[in-house]
């Protein structure tokens, strides 16, 4: 008797070791799926054919950090997307010359989505580069100008005409030294519509140019491995053995809350995270609707209601005539969604979840300080902001300290 409860208790502690740190066959795969490793090779871009051009590359970063485009010579893309914060800049609205609506989302990674800004309204890398030059919150410059800057500069001119062949003859030296563009101020709308259709294509072409030149050195742009990375190679390795001194090694990768909150994120019954945020990306690359869209006062946003509208119409998109797709490469649009299967009306683009410590505020507003609001918001989402797709998740307060530590291993 005393033999079978001795051989009894062996067995039960053995599987509480077991329990304790051993993870089923379905969810080591969802790990894996997780982990940098899965991350694919860059995808091509077939509406811009300098997408992995290494000169461009040079081009696109130098144009990225230069101040000269800006209205008032202080900005560049990266006065917002600052490299010490993960390309983000650390405020819940973007500032320019002025104040924006929106957060201002990380560069990483851009070469894996499909969509760009919040609502979506750009297909490209290059057509998204197209429009902070130009908006007069931003960086207030002008279309104009911008090109007059890659002429008049030496360096740029050569670099340029390297890659791109000559500057367009059709353009006078007189034109380029007004300041003046389709967007802006009322006199540079108004100068822009004086010059002739040649003249504005011409132009038109050197500032895609830009774009694709800036979209080339984003795409560079990736991720280094997080603790949840190399825990996640460890586990593949030790191939789930019971072998109990390999496994307190990897268990010490992650602390206790880190590996209890990522059982809590990959497991369907308790949260709905990785219905959204899946995959090495930690996103689907989607829209989704979460209750967080403003539909009245100041701050008003629609999201991808109005972007999906917007992408349609622009002449910059990947069917338009500055691309260079074919027109059945254009995978995005022309698969584009367009059933309203959830509300469109308010829904985002669902971020990855990578080296969140570097970019809060979260949100496409910004309202949220720390991923404890956020986590805190999933398990009691809004009730009086439309239709969304969220429902309470009932997690208790160490449930939701547990989540955010895991999200803190993903740094
Ligand atoms: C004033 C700050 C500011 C400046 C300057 C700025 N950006 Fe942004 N950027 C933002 C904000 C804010 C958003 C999101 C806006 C939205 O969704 O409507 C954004 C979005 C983006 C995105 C989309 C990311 C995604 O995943 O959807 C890219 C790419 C980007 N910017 C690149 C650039 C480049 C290239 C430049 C320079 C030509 C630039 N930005 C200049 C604030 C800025
Ligand atoms: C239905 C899709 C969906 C589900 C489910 C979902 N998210 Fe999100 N998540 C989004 C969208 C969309 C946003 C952007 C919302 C916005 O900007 O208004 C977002 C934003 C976030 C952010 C802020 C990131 C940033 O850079 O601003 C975090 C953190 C986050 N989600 C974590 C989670 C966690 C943890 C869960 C599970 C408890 C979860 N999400 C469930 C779609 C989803």
């Amino acid at each position: 008797m005393i033999r079978i409860i001795g051989l009894l208790l062996v067995l039960i502690s053995q599987v509480a070791i077991a329990s304790d740190t051993l993870w089923s066959e379905t969810e080591l795969r969802i790990i894996e799926s997780l982990s940098i490793n899965q991350i694919p090779k860059r995808p091509i871009s077939p509406s811009n054919q300098f997408a992995n051009n290494a000169l461009a590359q040079e081009l696109g970063k130098k144009l990225f950090f230069d101040t000269q485009f800006s209205g008032n010579k202080q900005l560049s893309c990266a006065s917002c997307h600052q490299p010490d914060k993960f390309f983000t800049d650390g405020l819940p609205l973007a500032r320019g010359l002025h104040a924006t609506g929106r957060n201002t989302p990380t560069v990483v990674g851009s070469a894996w989505q499909r969509w760009f800004y919040w609502d979506g309204r750009k297909d490209s890398l290059w057509s998204q580069a197209l429009i902070p030059f130009e908006a007069p919150n931003e960086m207030g410059g002008n279309r104009v100008s911008v090109v007059n800057t890659i002429f008049s500069d030496k360096q740029y001119r050569e670099t340029y005409e390297n890659l791109f062949g000559p500057f367009p003859k059709t353009l006078k030296h007189a034109e380029l030294t007004l300041e003046a563009g389709p967007i802006g101020t009322k006199v540079m709308q108004s100068r822009w519509k004086k010059l002739n259709k040649e003249t504005q294509e011409s132009i038109d072409r050197v500032y895609v140019n830009i774009g694709k030149s800036l979209a080339a050195y984003q795409r560079t742009l990736s991720y280094q491995a997080t603790s949840f990375d190399h825990y996640a190679a460890q586990l593949k390795e030790n191939n789930n053995s019971n072998k109990k001194l390999k496994k307190n090694a990897i268990k010490s990768l992650l602390t206790d809350d880190q590996i209890a909150g990522l059982k809590l994120f990959i497991n369907p019954e308790k949260t709905s995270c990785l219905q959204c945020h899946n995959s090495a990306l930690f996103t689907n690359r989607g829209f989704h609707n979460v209750g967080s869209g403003t539909f009245s006062g100041a701050s008003l946003d629609f999201g991808r209601m109005l972007g999906l509208q917007a992408v349609l119409l622009d002449e910059f998109n990947c069917l338009g005539p500055y691309s260079d797709a074919n027109p059945s490469e254009c995978t995005s649009l022309n698969y584009l969604n367009r059933r309203q299967h959830i509300p469109l009306k308010g829904a985002f683009k669902t971020p990855g979840l990578r080296n969140l410590r570097s970019t809060s505020p979260y949100f496409h507003d910004g309202r949220f300080k720390s991923l404890e609001e956020v986590v805190n918001f999933y398990n009691n989402p809004p009730t009086d902001n439309g239709p969304h797709e969220l429902s309470p998740l009932g997690l208790t307060r160490e449930e939701v300290s547990q989540l955010v530590h895991f999200l803190d291993s993903l740094n």
